[in-house]
C-alpha cells in the first residue's frame, strides 16, 4: 500500500522509526521501494552525486523534475518527496506555490522539501493551502553552505540550539509534515522530536529522532568524495560494480565476451545468400 503523510504520522505516534533513503532514477527507487523504505526523497543532492557539482546550488527546477518522474515511476509503496531547489522558493510566495506544484504535477512527487525556518514559513503556509504536504529541512541545510562557511555541525551552543527548536516549531505551526535534521548534535535533535509532533526524520542527528535517512551513495559506497562522520556503510557496491567493470574489460580484451551463449543465429542459408 502506498505510504502518505498520515502514515508518517501515524509511525511517529505509534513509536515506530521511519526509514528513508535518497534516490534519483527508477532502477534504484524500485529497488529501495522492493527492500521495504517507507520514503524516497529525490533530494538535490543529486548535483553531487549524480551531476558532479561541489555543492547543490547548481540544481535546477528541470533537473529534479526530470530524476523525480523517473522515481516516481519505480516507487510502488514508498512516500515520494522531491526537493526544491536553490532559489526555486526564495523570491517570491507565488513562485514558490508554483514551483512546488510543478514537481506534483510534472514529477509526480506526493510531497516537497524546502530548506530553512521561521523564514520561510509564509510559503510553507502558502505551499500546503494549494494541499501540497511540505518537509522541513533545519540544521545543516547545504543550500546555505556558503553562508555557513561550509558543510559544518550546526546547533552546538544553547543559542544556536534554541534557533533551531523555535524554527521546528514555527515549521509545525506553518503546517509542515515533517521534518529533517540535518547535523545537529543528538541531544538536541532529541529535544525537538519530543517537542514537535511532527516526525523528525535525522541524518547524522543521532537515534533520538524519529526516523533516519541517508544518501544512497554514501551507504553504499558509491561516492568518495566527502566521507561524513555519521555515514554508516552498510555494503560496498562500489567495490562490486569495480570488480564488474574490470572482469567485463579483461574479457573483452581477451575476447572472451561474448561467448556463443550471448549470440543470435540467423537462418542456415543467409549467410551464403548474401551479395
Ligand atoms: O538533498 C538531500 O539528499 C537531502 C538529504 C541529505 C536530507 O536533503
Amino acid at each position: 500500500m502506498k505510504n502518505t503523510i498520515t502514515t508518517f504520522q501515524r509511525m511517529k505516534d505509534n513509536g515506530q522509526p521511519i526509514s528513508m533513503l535518497t534516490a534519483y532514477d527508477y532502477s534504484t527507487a524500485k529497488l529501495e521501494d522492493e527492500a521495504g523504505i517507507n520514503g524516497i526523497l529525490v533530494g538535490d543532492s543529486l548535483g553531487m552525486v549524480m551531476l558532479g557539482y561541489d555543492d547543490t546550488l547548481k540544481v535546477t527546477m528541470d533537473d529534479m523534475i526530470h530524476h523525480t518522474k523517473a522515481v516516481a515511476r519505480g516507487a510502488a509503496n514508498a512516500l515520494v518527496v522531491a526537493d526544491m531547489p536553490y532559489m526555486s522558493y526564495h523570491i517570491s510566495v507565488e513562485q514558490a506555490v508554483e514551483n512546488a506544484g510543478r514537481l506534483i504535477t510534472q514529477g509526480g512527487a506526493q510531497a516537497v522539501k524546502l530548506e530553512g525556518g521561521v523564514e520561510f514559513a509564509n510559503e510553507i503556509r502558502a505551499i500546503t493551502r494549494a494541499s501540497i504536504p511540505v518537509m522541513g529541512h533545519l540544521g545543516l541545510t547545504p543550500q546555505s553552505v556558503n553562508a555557513f562557511g561550509g558543510f559544518k555541525v550546526q546547533g552546538k551552543t544553547a543559542e544556536a540550539a534554541q534557533r533551531i527548536l523555535d524554527d521546528a516549531r514555527a515549521l509545525e505551526a506553518a503546517g509542515a509534515f515533517a521534518i529533517v535534521l540535518e547535523c545537529i548534535p543528538a541531544t538536541i535533535a532529541e529535544r525537538i522530536s519530543a517537542e514537535v509532533h511532527i516526525p523528525t526524520i535525522g541524518i547524522g542527528s543521532g537515534a533520538g529522532c524519529d526516523g533516519q535517512i541517508l544518501v544512497y551513495q554514501d551507504m553504499l559506497g558509491l561516492y568518495g568524495n566527502l566521507a561524513p562522520k555519521f555515514v554508516k556503510r552498510f555494503a560496498d557496491a562500489g567495490q562490486v560494480m569495480q570488480d564488474g567493470f574490470r572482469a567485463y574489460i579483461d574479457e573483452v580484451s581477451a575476447r572472451t565476451f561474448p561467448a556463443a551463449e550471448h549470440t543470435f543465429s540467423a537462418a542456415d542459408d543467409a549467410l551464403e545468400k548474401l551479395y
